[in-house]
């Protein structure tokens, strides 16, 4: 017999059926891909990567990071219908606008922020003092349960603990969190046992409510087998990726429909300039190019460059340029820069792209008669 799928529950986040679409930058997962999710019950995210620009490019004026951030989410939690909750994921990795992204999410009404490509430990600090600080569910994202130790003890210092924490896994897309790939491959770093060590860990912090986990989940017996294990929630990526509401361009989904085992990759060098394993399609023009030697790095965008310069910049042929072959992919200068594709490791098995009601009735069945209001709609 199925399982009954309980509601997710954090603070003021009410989602009927406990299915999370993880943040997806740049430009994949946007208001129409999050905004649909909630409409379905779920906890849809707004990935904040890149948003001036696209944002910018969408509404034909020039909006700063906050301004993006804060137009984005009010957007999503239109297209919700005040059902399940919006969240927006901000990566520490980019810290020339994590404030900006964090504080325009808030004024635009975000119920949670998602954290992770690196450890979020001033978060806490940068919500507070927002009129919004006490309703928004704070959430970051680890890989071990080591991360979240050090975590809960730097934000106790700071009066606030998780409201649920994301746990991903090695088979996930985008940035993992560890440094070589071989520590990717590690089976100690297995979903099902990190998932088990943050589990403990929660615990042991008096009980963070809920668990959320990221990486290879693709149908309704995963979803099955996580809750079962513990999570109050399930994070996916790559399977909104190749939904009809994401804003990945029309190549990218083809090229998830099509791989196959071989064309996935996990990149280090060619690698991320975030110096984090990085996972690909080999079939990406920008890593066949990169990794053929023959890319050159302009940095026009500069959004990882800190203050010593973009890494692919200072270290030409090593890296690729990743903002703009991110953005290329969701269709922004797409005539002018190569694309960069990033996909969980379970792409090769997606083969049609398909509406987001149709993947959350697959994943937790039929969608109730009557969805409950968030209770901050
Ligand atoms: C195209 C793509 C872009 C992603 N971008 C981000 C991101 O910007 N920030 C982040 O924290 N996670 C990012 N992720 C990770 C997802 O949010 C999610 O946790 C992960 O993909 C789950 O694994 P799955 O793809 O196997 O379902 C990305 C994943 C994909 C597939």
């Amino acid at each position: 017999m199925s399982m009954q799928f309980p509601p997710f529950v954090v603070r003021r986040v009410h989602c009927d059926r406990p299915i999370v679409q993880g943040g997806m930058g740049v430009g994949v997962s946007l208001a129409p891909l999050a905004g649909a999710v909630a409409r379905e019950g779920g906890m849809g995210t707004v990935s904040s990567a890149c948003l001036d620009r696209l944002v910018s490019r969408r509404i034909g004026r020039e909006v700063g990071a906050r301004e993006a951030a804060a137009i984005e989410v009010a957007e999503a939690k239109r297209l919700s219908r005040g059902r399940g909750a919006v969240a927006m994921n901000v990566m520490v990795a980019i810290q020339g606008s994590y404030a900006d992204s964090v504080l325009g999410a808030l004024d635009g009404g975000v119920d949670a922020i998602v954290s992770g490509a690196g450890l979020p430990l001033s978060l806490p600090n940068v919500v507070a003092g927002h009129p919004r600080a006490e309703a928004v569910a704070l959430i970051p994202i680890v890989s071990s349960a080591r991360a979240l130790r050090v975590l809960g003890k730097r934000w106790a210092a700071a009066g606030r603990r998780p409201d649920a924490v994301v746990v991903e896994g090695p088979l996930a897309g985008g940035h993992l969190g560890w440094k070589t790939a071989e520590e990717v491959e590690d089976p100690a770093h297995r979903l099902e046992v990190l998932l088990d060590e943050v589990l403990a860990e929660a615990r042991r912090q008096g009980g963070i409510p809920v668990i959320a986990a990221a990486g290879g989940i693709f149908d309704r017996a995963d979803v099955e087998a996580m809750l079962s294990r513990g999570a109050a929630a399930v994070q996916l990526g790559t399977r909104f990726l190749a939904t009809e509401e994401s804003s990945a361009s029309p190549a990218y989904k083809r090229a998830v429909v099509a791989s196959t085992a071989q064309d996935v990759e996990v990149a280090m060098e060619p690698g991320s300039p975030c110096g984090l394993p990085f996972r690909v399609l080999r079939s990406s023009t920008m890593y066949r190019l990169a990794a053929g030697g023959a890319l050159r790095v302009r940095c026009d965008k500069g959004y990882l460059r800190g203050p010593h310069g973009c890494l692919a910049v200072r270290e030409q042929g090593r890296y690729f340029c990743i903002c703009n072959g991110l953005l290329s992919s969701a269709g922004y200068n797409a005539g002018e820069e190569p694309p960069l594709y990033t996909v969980g490791a379970n792409a090769p098995r997606v083969d049609r792209i398909l509406p987001v009601a149709e993947l959350m009735a697959e994943l937790v069945g039929a969608k109730p008669a009557t969805l409950p209001q968030a209770v901050n709609a």
